[in-house]
């Protein structure tokens, strides 16, 4: 179906080392599912496979989105067919504004998604009428714009651009991998607003957190627990508040006793 995203028995290795051990998980569009799991079981790992980093090596499985296995597809592809990654540790790019950067990577993806029609680059007086506006959404001030990307920012900051960056890029799926890690109370209010902002219909979400707390401001309707590479259980919004109260492990002893 177009309208999900379904990844089947996906084994994945880094350097060699198998981390994920078989995940099943189908995200449709207008769905948010979480995921949540002990330091080290394998979520930035499924993020970063999904995203296409070519140091996750599929070894067994699929992920199946818009019908196809996109296994094969390069990380460029996978963002210009609607695929969003906001990375757990952004990386910082000197020399490139965050105007330029996202300018860029709307057109790239304009490009791709008319390069059977008539697409056309956004202009750059539309270009930041857009980006202004998300900014505002966003509650970033309109400096960082012409700031270099990521270079000195703070770590909230950082979160922050990465959501602009989905503002901008208006993606199908997107994988948010600890948006929520480093930002103040304020700062988390308004990022979550503006994941709220995006959510729809037509907006499919995997949110990777270790925190009870950013759920209080999105919903997800389905909750899924990772150890050691596999999804130990799932369940409902109210399995988030269990692992609050109780940890892992109690999971991490029924996985091993089944
Ligand atoms: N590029 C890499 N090189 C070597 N090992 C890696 C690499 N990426 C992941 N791993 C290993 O894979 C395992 C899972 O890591 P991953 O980052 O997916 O965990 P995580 O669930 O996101 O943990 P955290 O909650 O701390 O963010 C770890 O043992 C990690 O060291
Ligand atoms: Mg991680």
């Amino acid at each position: 179906m177009a309208d999900e995203l379904v990844i089947k028995d996906l084994h994945v290795q880094v350097e060699g080392k198998e981390i994920l051990k078989g995940i099943n998980l189908t995200i449709r569009k207008g769905e948010t599912h979480a995921i949540m799991g002990p330091n080290g079981s394998g979520k930035s790992t499924l993020a970063n496979t999904l995203a296409g980093h070519p140091k996750y090596v599929v070894t067994h499985g699929e992920i199946i989105y818009k019908g196809e296995n996109m296994v094969a597809w390069g990380p460029d592809e996978r963002a210009q067919k609607g695929m969003f990654l906001a990375f757990q540790y952004p990386m910082a790019i000197p020399g490139v504004t965050v105007a330029n950067f996202l300018r860029t990577a709307l057109n790239a993806k304009r490009k791709a998604a008319g390069a059977n029609g008539n697409a056309k680059s956004i202009s750059i007086p539309e270009f930041r009428k857009l980006m202004l506006a998300k900014m505002q959404l966003l509650k970033l001030d309109q400096a960082f714009a012409t700031r270099y990307l990521n270079d000195g920012f703070s770590g909230g900051e950082k979160k922050r651009v990465e959501i602009l960056q989905m503002a901008v890029l208006n993606p199908e799926f997107a994988v948010l991998d600890e948006t929520d890690s480093g930002l103040d109370i304020d700062a988390l209010r308004i990022v979550s607003e503006g994941v709220n902002a995006l959510a729809g219909p037509n907006l499919g979400v995997l949110l990777i957190t270790h925190y009870q707390r950013i759920l209080n401001y999105i919903k997800p309707q389905f909750i899924h627990v990772l150890v050691s590479g596999k999804i130990a259980l799932s369940g409902g919004p109210e399995l988030a508040l269990e692992l609050e109260e109780k940890g892992y492990d109690w999971i991490i002893e029924k996985t091993q006793v089944s």
